[in-house]
């Protein structure tokens, strides 16, 4: 642990802030939880204001009180502690998007407020449009800022369009488009660690690095959101977004600044320079896989197609792997596999960079075929940045063993750790725009995404059948072993 005082909160400034789809998952599940957190924390000052835009009409205490039991479902007994921080500050309005008294309705409840006015679509991008057109204010960032959710459209030219109409009414500089993960600890994380030590970057190329991993596992299933899950799928819902940023904030070539558009530099060109995956055959870059039933923590569990608002025939896939590359000078040949589904066996999100062994091994080799060096950064379970290194194991003769250097993060500083929406919440309020995403970002995302999904299509390519609790559909290991090795969770050091 630090030895230096914890650091005092730095309020933000006031603010109107109106939540648009308070009553949704999203708000219910993270947004109003972080906006809780950090008015319990101290965040906010006393004239700032919150306001929940819903179609049905509650009071605030109404409001309030249907947040609270829906976090007592979900045992977030933290967050339902927090809620009344926010009591002071809130307040309701009842908005049907598209009807003819929103904007009215909403000019009256943003009404004398401080500015900025804050406005955030938790909202499916479908309703965008909509939304936009109630939205009355100057093209000035320090008076409007709307944040937008992902996915934002469902394909390059739905995103294209939605987007057109919002450069009608917003400078680029008054959009936030959000992606959670960039706002996880464990992503700042590897920022700081390239870019401010010398020890990593170097590495970070073709020469050294024989392969990256990226995997978001989640043990959830599709829950409450099978409406909107249907209409995505894990390629739209976590590949095009999350782990598309992941990728890109890894291999990007060091900014010339930590200015927005710096950052977003460096990333475009990543995401404009990926190798669409093959599709079908034998060596196909590319699975995609459905949940059946099966067992969680030894609880059965019902498969993708039972779920409650999923059609009984749905296609749609809650599992991708998929190898791509980055096509640089920098990283061109090393493979880039990405991975991610709904009830996997454990909730887990993490980037593992494999180096290469060393070109001469002196030493007994370590149990298959994965003994090089490997740093994982982990942003779930927890926060931790770990260094596996191959050290001699005693008694054993030229035996190496995997030991870990391991950084616990929520160990090291004496302030609490912000949840990534409360610290990307903090950056919209300070209007700081690194941790969002450019209208040139998401273009780039979605033409990837769009090939692969046409090249899926093309190949009528149908979702694999995995258990409810296993890594996936078996094929994916296939997938990892014919880019030169196996998936994280069977290497976890694996010893001689
Ligand atoms: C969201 C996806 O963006 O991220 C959800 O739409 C997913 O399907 C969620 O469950 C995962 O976020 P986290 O922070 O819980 O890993």
């Amino acid at each position: 642990m630090s030895d230096s005082p914890p650091r005092p909160i730095d309020p933000v400034d006031p603010f109107t802030f109106v939540l648009h789809g308070s009553s949704g998952d999203l708000a219910r599940r993270k947004i109003l939880p972080a906006l809780a957190h950090l008015a319990a924390n101290g965040y906010f000052q006393p004239q700032s204001r919150i306001i929940l835009a819903q179609r049905q009409p509650v009071t605030p205490d109404e409001a309030l009180a249907q947040a609270d039991e829906f976090l007592a479902g979900n045992g977030e007994e933290a967050a339902r502690a927090a809620l009344t921080a926010l009591k002071p500050l809130l307040s309701t309005v009842a908005l049907t998007l598209g009807g003819a008294q929103a904007a009215r309705s909403l000019d009256a409840a943003v009404e004398g407020g401080p500015a900025p006015v804050v406005h955030y679509a938790a909202l499916p991008s479908s309703r965008f449009v909509d939304l936009m057109g109630l939205i009355r204010g100057a093209r000035d960032p320090e008076r409007l800022r709307v944040v937008l959710e992902k996915p934002l459209g469902s394909s390059g030219a739905d995103s294209r369009r939605i987007e057109d109409v919002v450069a009608q009414h917003l400078d680029e500089s008054q959009v936030y488009r959000i992606d959670h993960y960039l706002g996880k600890q464990a992503v700042q994380n590897l920022v700081a660690l390239r870019l401010g030590n010398l020890i990593f970057d170097p590495l970070f190329n073709r020469e050294h690095v024989a392969q990256v991993q990226i995997t978001i596992a989640e043990d959830l299933g599709v829950e409450e959101r099978a409406a909107s899950y249907e209409q995505s799928g894990a390629l739209r819902d976590m590949v095009q977004s999350h782990m598309l940023q992941l990728l890109a904030t890894l291999a990007m070539d060091p900014p010339i600044s930590l200015d927005a558009d710096a950052l977003r530099d460096e990333k475009l060109k990543i995401l404009r320079s990926l190798k669409v995956p093959r599709v079908g055959g034998r060596d196909s870059d590319v699975v995609i896989g459905q949940y059946v039933a099966g067992h969680m923590n030894g609880r059965p569990v019902p498969g993708y197609q039972q779920e409650r608002g999923v059609g009984a025939r749905s296609m749609t896939e809650s599992f991708v792997a998929l190898r791509t590359e980055v096509n640089t000078w920098r990283w061109a040949g090393v493979p880039f596999l990405l991975r991610t589904g709904k009830r996997m066996p454990e909730r887990l999100a993490e980037i593992v960079v494999q180096f290469r062994e060393v070109p001469v091994q002196l030493y007994t080799p370590v149990g298959g075929q994965w003994s090089g060096n490997r740093l994982v950064v982990s942003l779930q379970p927890e926060d931790s940045l770990r260094l596996q290194i191959l050290a001699k194991a005693p008694g054993q003769r030229d035996c190496l063993q995997p030991v870990a250097l391991n950084l616990d993060f929520s160990d090291a500083w004496r302030i609490p750790v912000r949840d990534a929406y409360e610290r990307l919440l903090t950056d919209i309020f300070r209007g700081r725009l690194s941790l969002f995403l450019r209208r040139d970002e998401v273009e780039a995302q979605w033409a990837f995404v769009d090939q692969l999904r046409a090249e899926l299509q093309e190949r009528a390519m149908q979702p694999l059948a995995y258990p409810a609790g296993s890594y996936g559909p078996p094929e994916s290991t296939a997938l990892a072993f014919r880019s030169g090795g196996a998936w994280s969770e069977s290497f976890r050091l694996a010893g001689c």
